[in-house]
């Protein structure tokens, strides 16, 4: 049987690394697939860059619509990434009867509502799994491997960029900045890496997996999101003293209210296994109620780990390529009829403990002023540490681990600690989460 041919829109880190992994495993992509899978045309900015793969035999092109129309192309792979072009790309190509393969998350966490109904009209599959967490097959396993099951609320370390400046920072000593430029270098970094320590880029992921746990329509902008930039070494340090680790997290959980959806630093417990997942590689633990909690780990950004998610799906298009439109797996797992309208919890309600550091006067009746203020509000303190003065300076950090509160009534307390006299500087505030149950 004849090839497949793909149209490639990118040959930048995820294109090049599309390129190399479909040539060097050609020989068993085809024996999984039932056919050959070929790169046919491919379009990128500038046709003189220096490329890490064999462009050899691929027509290349700076015109990304010369690829979504080329008639011999079957499948489109998006890996430009941004937004309204991909978004209009995409649109064209499933007008065009085109399936598409992308790994672009932001357009999958905006526009996914809006294409996946194009292409439930054109009987046509856009698939995604490289969008969340690089190379861990996460969209699969929630989608098909934990069908059986109510998903009660996952968590994940879903932007390597941040789990590697923030283990960078903790096991090295090392500033943000510059860490942060080694990711990038690297190329886990997004073209505009404020997308990753803004939370940003982890939001567009939490949005993607929550609707397919949950079987609601995406809805990046009902969100809770913070980056790490406020996160200090200190921080990190303090945490470890007290037997936790930083992680951004992205956190979802069915309650009996609505939904949480929130993006945010989180102390984890040392001894959870998830808070042992460092540098670029990312961590998604599941619960579901029959399975109980599950696990899933690997690279979560870079050339071949995304690559290999990508190809997964070239492989799923090219099996299904003959299959009846009626009868593929739904894009956002649950049947686009019944996807339910299940409220999305405001911050203000969302419960979790707390981790809060305090720049307080190192004198008598401060700690007494701010236990007040805490239990005027009805909030437990687990822990209170007051650290050494830095010398030179008369304020001494004060560091709280406090139970579950709301995050209303915690706004409220900590507007009142930063108005006290004796506290000289804003609150930091890290949530704290169990992930035992
Ligand atoms: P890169 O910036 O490395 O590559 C982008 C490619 O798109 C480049 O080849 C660029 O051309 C080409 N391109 C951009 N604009 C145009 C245009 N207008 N016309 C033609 N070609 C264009 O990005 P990545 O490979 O890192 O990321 C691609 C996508 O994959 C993004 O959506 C990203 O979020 C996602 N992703 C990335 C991961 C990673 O680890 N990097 C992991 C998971 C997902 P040229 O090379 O000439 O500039
Ligand atoms: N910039 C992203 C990250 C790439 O660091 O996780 C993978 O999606």
């Amino acid at each position: 049987m004849k090839p497949v041919n793909v149209g490639l829109l990118g040959l930048g880190t995820v294109g090049g690394g599309t390129v190399n992994v479909l040539q060097r495993n050609a020989h068993e992509i085809t024996r999984r697939a039932g056919r050959g899978i070929r790169v046919s045309c491919a379009a990128a900015r500038d046709l003189n860059r220096p490329r890490h793969c064999n462009t050899e035999g691929i027509r290349l092109s700076v015109d990304p619509y010369s690829v979504v129309d080329d008639p011999e192309v079957q499948i489109v792979v998006e890996l430009i990434g941004g937004v309204e072009l991909a978004r209009e790309l995409i649109l064209r190509a499933i007008a065009n009867g085109r399936h598409v393969v992308t790994a672009n998350k932001a357009l999958i966490a905006l526009h996914g509502n809006e294409l996946f109904a194009a292409a439930r009209e054109r009987g046509v599959m856009v698939a995604f799994e490289a969008a969340v967490a690089g190379g861990i097959p996460i969209i699969k396993a929630v989608r098909e491997g934990l069908a059986g099951n109510r998903i009660e609320w996952l968590a994940g370390i879903i932007n390597g960029t941040c789990n590697y400046v923030l283990t960078a920072m903790r096991d090295e000593g090392r500033e943000f900045d510059e860490v942060l430029a080694d990711a990038q270098r690297l190329g886990y970094a997004e073209a505009d890496p404020a997308f990753d320590v803004d939370g940003i880029d982890a939001a567009h992921k939490l949005t993607i997996l929550a609707s397919i746990a949950f079987g609601i329509p995406l809805q990046f902008e009902r969100l809770h999101v913070e980056g790490i930039r406020h996160i200090a070494r200190t921080d990190v340090v303090y945490a470890e003293e007290l037997g936790y680790r930083i992680k951004h997290l992205g956190f979802a959980r069915t309650t009996t209210q609505g939904i949480e959806l929130r993006v945010h630093p989180t102390l984890i417990p040392y001894r959870r296994l998830i808070a042992n997942v460092d540098g670029v590689m990312n961590a998604i633990l599941v619960k579901g109620d029959a399975v109980g909690p599950t696990l899933y780990y690997g690279a979560g950004a870079g050339a071949e780990p995304t690559a290999s998610a990508v190809v997964a799906d070239l492989v799923d298009v090219v099996r299904a390529l003959t299959s009846d439109p009626e009868n593929r797996v739904p894009h956002l797992a649950f049947q686009p009829d019944a996807l339910a309208d299940t409220p999305i919890l405001p911050m203000e309600a969302v419960e979790t403990a707390y981790y809060l550091r305090l720049q307080a006067l190192d004198r008598p009746g401060v700690l007494a002023d701010v236990t007040r203020i805490l239990g005027e509000r009805g909030i437990s303190i687990e822990a209170m540490v007051q650290k050494e003065p830095v010398e030179g300076q008369d304020d001494v950090p004060v560091i709280l681990l406090t139970q579950r509160v709301r995050e209303g009534q915690m706004n409220d307390a900590i507007q009142h600690i930063e108005r006290l006299d004796s506290v000289t500087a804003p609150v930091t505030r890290i949530r704290v989460e169990g992930l035992g149950r």
